[in-house]
């Protein structure tokens, strides 16, 4: 067994409304040994995601976190150990490791991160997860058509913001909805946004009708609720929405009421549920198609980076009250 202890942060109590740190607790575990097969890997960074709230909360399609279970994220690690041919100590992987320093893992649950990828933490977010989510929406859900009007939700997210450059780059006209100005002013001035709305401080309905007079072409929506029903009233004939998120109902017990259907009928609108399972396929043709964006220096990323495997839980609650700014990362 190696000397030192294995940080883990498990879940203590299952919160009412938004997450705090004391729904969270630090326990200090023995580093696993790997047996054969395996694979001891130390984590470099963990990916913080809204979906965790949902396990948390049991309504999430990937599985329930109890009280005193260790919470689940995905994470990039260095190999430390391998007790199989295909990897070798210093490998850099991408798997579920969980919040945790430190993570065993058999040989088929780890992917090894594309060299192409600089620093590695973007395989969480704009070339990992969030981005193929972005992708997946834009390139196969949303038949994007040249000088089409798209609304995001969410925008200065991880997801968001890809949604939002992808379809720049394919020719659309594309309009943000954030909870701050800050982040507006960087979908406008960084990300080639070319209009954002605060619908913290704004009238969303009477700002969206002002930017999109002629109506929604596309509608990427992260959010739910009331949101949702506001873009859904101003939808263009034709519309495409793709449901994406629920960051409006993650937090609550109570499920706000949902869109009028007969917004979707009347505007003969397709709707479609993205999960990014089902183009876990695409990987490779989103990273060979997305990566010369990135190294023309046509997307613009934010991380929201915290230093410390412990601060984890301060993170998290930042990430699900709107507080953080871009991919939310822990530096481990
Ligand atoms: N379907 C799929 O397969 C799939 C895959 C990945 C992610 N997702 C979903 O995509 C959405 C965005 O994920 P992300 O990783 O890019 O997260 P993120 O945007 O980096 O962070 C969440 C953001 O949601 C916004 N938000 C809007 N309403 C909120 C509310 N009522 N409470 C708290 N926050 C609220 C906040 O920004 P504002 O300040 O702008 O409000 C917050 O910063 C999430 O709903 C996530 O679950 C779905």
């Amino acid at each position: 067994m190696m000397d030192g202890k294995n940080l883990q942060i498990r879940l203590k109590n299952r919160p009412d409304g938004p997450p705090s740190i004391g729904d969270f607790e630090v326990f200090e575990a023995d580093i696993p040994d790997a047996g054969e097969g395996e694979v001891l890997c130390r984590t470099l960074y963990l990916s913080l995601d809204p979906y965790m709230r949902g396990q948390i909360s049991g309504r999430h399609i990937s599985g329930t976190i109890l009280p005193g279970d260790m919470m689940r994220g995905e994470t990039i690690s260095e190999v430390v150990t391998s007790h199989h041919a295909d990897f070798k100590a210093g490998d850099r992987v991408a798997h579920h490791g969980g919040w945790q320093g430190w993570s065993v893992a058999k040989a088929d649950e780890l992917v090894p991160v594309d060299r192409r990828i600089m620093p590695p933490s973007l395989a969480l977010g704009m070339l990992g997860m969030p981005g193929l989510t972005a992708y997946a929406g834009m390139i196969y859900l949303a038949e994007l058509k040249k000088g089409d009007n798209l609304v995001v939700s969410a925008a200065s997210g991880a997801v968001g913001s890809m949604v939002g450059q992808i379809a720049g780059i394919m020719g659309c006209r594309v309009v943000g909805i954030a909870g701050a100005d800050e982040k507006c002013r960087w979908l406008r001035e960084e990300a080639g946004f070319a209009d954002c709305i605060n619908y913290k401080t704004q009238d969303l309905a009477a700002a969206l009708k002002e930017s999109c007079p002629d109506g929604v072409d596309v509608y990427f929506d992260n959010v739910g609720g009331d949101m949702l029903d506001i873009v859904m009233g101003q939808l263009a004939l034709g519309a495409r929405v793709v449901l994406c998120g629920l960051m409006a109902q993650y937090n609550t017990d109570v499920i706000p009421p949902g869109p009028n259907p007969a917004t979707i009928i009347k505007a003969r609108a397709t709707v479609r549920g993205l999960v990014v399972y089902d183009f876990f396929d695409k990987k490779q043709e989103f990273l060979d198609r997305v990566i010369p964006w990135v190294d023309q220096g046509l997307i613009s990323y934010r991380e929201d980076v915290t230093g410390g495997l412990e601060n984890a839980p301060a993170a998290f609650v930042r990430l699900m009250s709107g507080k953080n700014f871009g991919k939310t990362i822990i530096r481990v």
